[in-house]
């Protein structure tokens, strides 16, 4: 991509192209907010989107453009998304939700370009116009550019957050209150994930409800630091004392010699007084059942999917089903009735993605020996990949995605904070958190995000996740879970 030769074309069509401080702007928004569907109203010859395109080399840029000419060199950009006409026209047909929207076009037309971009902008999403110096343009503009600005700042002021306000304007959506559960009878359970002491006691100060941690064996973490017996014992103690509930991941895969352990640990883990053990194998379960009166929660691990697999864990003693990650809002609300009170439904809200069907993956052991499904994965999705013709076996032709390589089988994290509400309504009864093998900080920072919703609080939690690095965030598990696809910042 020729950014030079497109800078110079758009000077000979007499295109205005973005200034140089508007340019730096731009980037460092992009870099520090990482879109993932971009929105640009007025594309011109392609200079800012081929800006955006540099920075952000896997998002989805849209570029409206409305003068035909000026299009064609627009559509040479590589990789843009580019849409010939008026911007007013062409949202009536295209109506994705946007996470960023570039506002370039006509300035007596800022004011109708707000209404507009606010329903296609998703709570959180940022708003970056240029050329938005009220005072020169005051001085210096034609009537109509005037009011058009005018206009625009008002509603901008009146409805957003304002991050910046000076020859451009940025802003953030706010995100709509989301809660009102502080009194109400069915507010799910907050569930945090505890790598060892120091975490579990993170998170009950930051207002879990209930923790879950495996002990040195039977869990799915073995990278993670896990508990002894005697940290076991003492977490649930804790755990105990804040009046708060404690369970442990018992979710192995058992192999024939594993139960004489097993069982022994059923009978020491009964003798502590967990408050239930998550398992995921039907055997395991067994031994539970035969040798404790502990509490079963069914792991995500055993794919539950569907109403009727739920009802037969719980034919089986289940007090608790986890479900699969890869189940649609409707789908969880038809588990949930189906279920009834006869067992409690828990669905995984925030954290990491596995690429593979709830985690059933054998890469991790045919590549380095080490068993995902015995708590070893060693992230083979999160590896770099190039392809191979079978003819040619040593050579390797790169998959360009972007320039730091190519990760296809990368996933975004899950952040479903948008949708508790309906996660609440559809009767999920506990709201779990991903990552036992997370920092102490990304424990403390999520766990408040999320007791501050489900207190009811309206503030702007995306930007309290913001202050953690992460992956960009989705509300995709499989299929669009929540309708449309939308993706959040
Ligand atoms: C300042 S130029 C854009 C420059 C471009 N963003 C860049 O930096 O390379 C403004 C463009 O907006 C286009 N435009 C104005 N009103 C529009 C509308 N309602 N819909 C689509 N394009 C529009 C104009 O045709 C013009 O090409």
């Amino acid at each position: 991509m020729d950014i030079a030769k497109i800078k110079k074309t758009s000077l000979q069509f007499n295109v205005p192209i973005i200034r140089a401080d508007t340019e730096k702007l731009l980037q460092a928004v992009l870099k520090k907010y990482k879109p993932n569907n971009i929105l640009e109203i007025g594309g011109g010859c392609g200079y800012s989107a081929s800006i955006m395109r540099k920075i952000l080399p896997e998002a989805r840029i849209t570029s409206i453009e409305k003068d035909e000419k000026r299009f064609n060199e627009l559509k040479k950009v590589e990789g843009l998304h580019c849409l010939l006409g008026d911007f007013f026209d062409v949202i009536k047909e295209d109506r994705p939700v946007y996470d960023f929207v570039f506002v370039d076009g006509a300035k007596a037309q800022y004011g109708r370009y707000f209404d507009a971009v606010d329903g296609l902008l998703c709570d959180g999403g940022i708003l970056f116009a240029d050329d938005t110096d009220f005072v020169n343009i005051k001085t210096r503009g034609a009537k109509t550019i005037v009011k058009g600005i005018e206009d625009f700042l008002e509603k901008a002021h009146n409805k957003y957050k304002i991050l910046m306000d000076d020859t451009v304007l940025i802003a953030r959506k706010r995100v709509k209150k989301t809660f009102g559960l502080s009194n109400c009878d069915n507010k799910p359970e907050l569930l945090a994930p505890a790598g060892d002491l120091e975490k579990l006691k993170a998170a009950l100060e930051c207002g879990a409800d209930a923790v879950y941690f495996a002990g040195k064996e039977f869990g799915l973490r073995a990278r993670a630091k896990n508990f002894s017996n005697n940290e076991i014992k003492e977490g649930v103690e804790l755990v105990h004392k804040s009046g708060k509930k404690a369970y442990v991941t018992v979710n192995i895969f058992a192999k024939n010699a594993d139960f004489d352990a097993i069982r022994e640990y059923a009978l020491f883990l009964q003798s502590i007084k967990a408050d239930a053990v998550i398992v995921s194998d039907l055997g395991v379960l067994r031994v539970f059942k035969d040798n404790t009166n502990l509490d079963i929660h069914i792991s995500t691990q055993a794919n539950v999917v569907n109403k009727y697999t739920a009802m037969e864990y719980v034919r089986l003693g289940a007090k608790r089903i986890i479900l699969a990650r890869e189940l649609r809002l409707n789908e969880i609300k038809e588990i949930c009735e189906f279920v009834g009170d006869k067992a409690e439904i828990e669905v995984f809200i925030h954290g990491a993605l596995c690429i593979s069907y709830s985690g059933r993956c054998l890469l991790s052991n045919y590549m380095t020996g080490r068993d995902a499904n015995r708590g070893e994965c060693a992230h083979p999705c999160r590896y770099n990949y190039a392809l191979m013709e079978e003819k040619r076996p040593n050579e390797f032709f790169p998959i360009e995605e972007n320039g730091g390589g190519t990760f296809i089988m990368n996933s975004k994290d899950l952040c479903l904070a948008p949708h508790l509400q309906e996660l609440v309504k559809a009767g999920v009864k506990s709201f779990k958190i991903e990552g036992r093998v997370k920092s102490i900080l990304y424990i403390k920072n999520v766990v408040t995000v999320y007791r501050r919703l489900l207190d009811g609080e309206q503030f702007d939690y995306m930007a309290e996740f913001d202050k953690q690095i992460h992956r960009p965030f989705t509300t995709d598990i499989g299929l669009a879970q929540f309708g449309g696809g939308q993706t959040v910042v």
